[in-house]
């Protein structure tokens, strides 16, 4: 079996949304501290919907197809919905990850909650 399926393939040589926003309404960047990636990501949002997002990612293949997925999946959604998003999902959506390769996956997860979060701070809408 290959060791990634054709979706991770096509969105790692392909990357949906890459890039920066320059008038974020909210940026969030983390890392894993193991392999030292880092996914940044930066959200437009209007009304509490997802309305634009766009991310930039130092990463392995895995690390760039679910923040490339990632993005497809939040894009137009609920600031809720999108935070409720796992990163389970997000392999799933990638018709699967190898297990050691479900750290990266996560690192689309936290930093999607990290940028939601920023917006939240900065607005003034933290609970
Ligand atoms: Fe670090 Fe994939 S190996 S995110």
């Amino acid at each position: 079996m290959a060791l990634y399926s054709e979706k991770v393939m096509e969105h790692f040589m392909n990357p949906r949304n890459v890039g920066i926003i320059e008038d974020a309404d909210g940026v969030g960047e983390v890392g894993n501290a193991k392999c030292g990636d880092i996914m940044k990501m930066y959200l437009k949002i209007d009304d509490e919907v997802i309305t634009d997002v766009k991310f930039e990612t130092f990463g392995c293949a895995s690390a760039i197809a679910s923040s490339s997925m990632a993005t497809e999946l939040i894009k137009g959604q609920k600031l809720e919905d999108a935070m409720k998003l796992t990163n389970k999902a997000v392999a799933e959506a990638l018709d699967g990850l190898p297990d050691y390769k479900m750290h990266c996956s996560v690192l689309a997860e936290e930093a999607i909650q990290a940028a939601i979060e920023d917006y939240k701070s900065k607005s003034g809408k933290t609970e």
